[in-house]
């Protein structure tokens, strides 16, 4: 039952240790939050902790349809009452800043808005869009001063959330292969230049970022989430030097001071190979020992008896998918051996209501 109670997340005092991990849930109205995305959220602040769906520093970031931004007054206005509605039931909420880089078409971009990334290398694969699916577009490869401005983008999103909109703090999305991820993967990066190369170069991007963002709105208010051996949207799993590249980036954000790094769990259920492995485990085991700070892991919870095995093998926080698409009170059902609504997969990334805000509580 440990997942269940309290935990200190720095100033935030979390009533659990379940983290409601970030989805993508495509109901923003014209890339700004609804009412109806303040509605699922407050259903669900009975989490320790909310993260929210990958939202959008700038109009380049904007890779799908219907996802949420955080760089316009509106947007910002949006999270607003996000925020206020999470706090208004006792949650607490971080929204995950996601720059979706190659992983973008046109068509589901804003006019004026460019696909960027570290190298011209298109991303295999197809995207959704209005109109069906899309071959992803080619990116066009960062200049230096894109990608200082993109670092800005970040840093001024982060700021805008905490400091206007009140949210609690943001997560970095440097996982599951958005542009954070595409530094660090060398399938997606082969720059020449201080960015691209040696373990220190790929990181070097991510860490900048952080680190900017960090200065502007406090270290204590930022978190990051990796993916380590993931090969979800065009990425090599085992490179050559994977265990040392994300211990190299764990010590540079210890120093950076981040609240939290949270790491996905690859498993075949979600797009990935190499199921829970050893290998996969040593090297969380690794991270959580080089960054001593907290570290939340996960996936396929759908018990106590799985969310407590998490914190078991070491961790902190346990993060929590697919279950809280279906069970805005998975706290109450967990805590009372409810047995579990299950999710459907057609309405994961709908356009209402509907598979949204209507499970009901037990
Ligand atoms: C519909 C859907 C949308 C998702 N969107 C995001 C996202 O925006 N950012 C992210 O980091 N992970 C995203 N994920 C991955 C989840 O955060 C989580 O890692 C994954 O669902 C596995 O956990 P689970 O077994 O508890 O569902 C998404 C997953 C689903 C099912």
């Amino acid at each position: 039952m440990k997942s269940l109670t309290a935990y200190k997340l720095g100033n935030l005092a979390l009533k659990n240790k379940i983290v409601m991990a970030p989805m993508t849930r495509t109901r923003a109205t014209n890339y700004i939050p609804t009412n109806l995305m303040a509605e699922y959220y407050a259903q669900r602040a009975s989490a320790g902790l909310i993260i929210t769906e990958g939202t959008s520093p700038s109009a380049n970031g904007l890779g799908y349809p219907r996802i949420p931004g955080a760089y316009s007054n509106e947007q910002i206005e949006g999270w607003k009452g996000v925020a206020e509605a999470v706090h208004a039931k006792g949650g607490k909420i971080f929204v995950q800043i996601m720059h979706t880089g190659r992983v973008s078409a046109k068509v589901n971009m804003p006019e004026g808005a460019t696909i960027i990334a570290p190298s011209a290398i298109q991303a295999a694969g197809q995207i959704f869009s209005e109109t069906g699916m899309q071959d992803h577009g080619m990116p066009k490869e960062m200049t230096t001063d894109d990608a200082i401005q993109t670092q800005e983008e970040f840093v001024n999103a982060a700021d805008r959330l905490i400091n206007e909109a009140g949210i609690d703090g943001v997560e970095l999305h440097a996982a599951n292969g958005y542009l954070l991820d595409q530094f660090i993967n060398p399938k997606s990066n082969q720059r020449t230049d201080k960015y691209g190369g040696s373990v220190e170069n790929r990181n070097r991007f991510v860490l900048e970022t952080a680190q900017k963002v960090a200065d502007k709105v406090g270290a204590n208010k930022v978190g990051i989430r990796i993916s380590p051996f993931g090969v979800y949207n065009d990425l090599e799993s085992e490179y050559k030097d994977v265990e040392k590249t994300f211990i190299n980036l764990a010590r540079g954000l210890k120093e950076i001071g981040l609240i939290y790094m949270h790491v996905v769990v690859q498993e075949d259920s979600f797009g990935v190979t190499d199921a829970r492995t050893e290998r996969q485990l040593d090297l969380r085991k690794a991270i959580k020992k080089t960054f001593e700070g907290t570290v939340i892991a996960g996936g396929n919870v759908t018990t106590i008896e799985t969310a407590d095995a998490v914190l078991n093998e070491g961790f902190d926080l346990t993060y929590v998918g697919r279950p809280y698409i279906s069970n805005p009170d998975f706290i109450e059902r967990l805590t009372n051996n409810i047995a579990l609504q299950v999710p459907d997969p057609t309405t994961f990334f709908g356009v209402d209501a509907v598979g949204f805000t209507d499970y009901s509580f037990a």
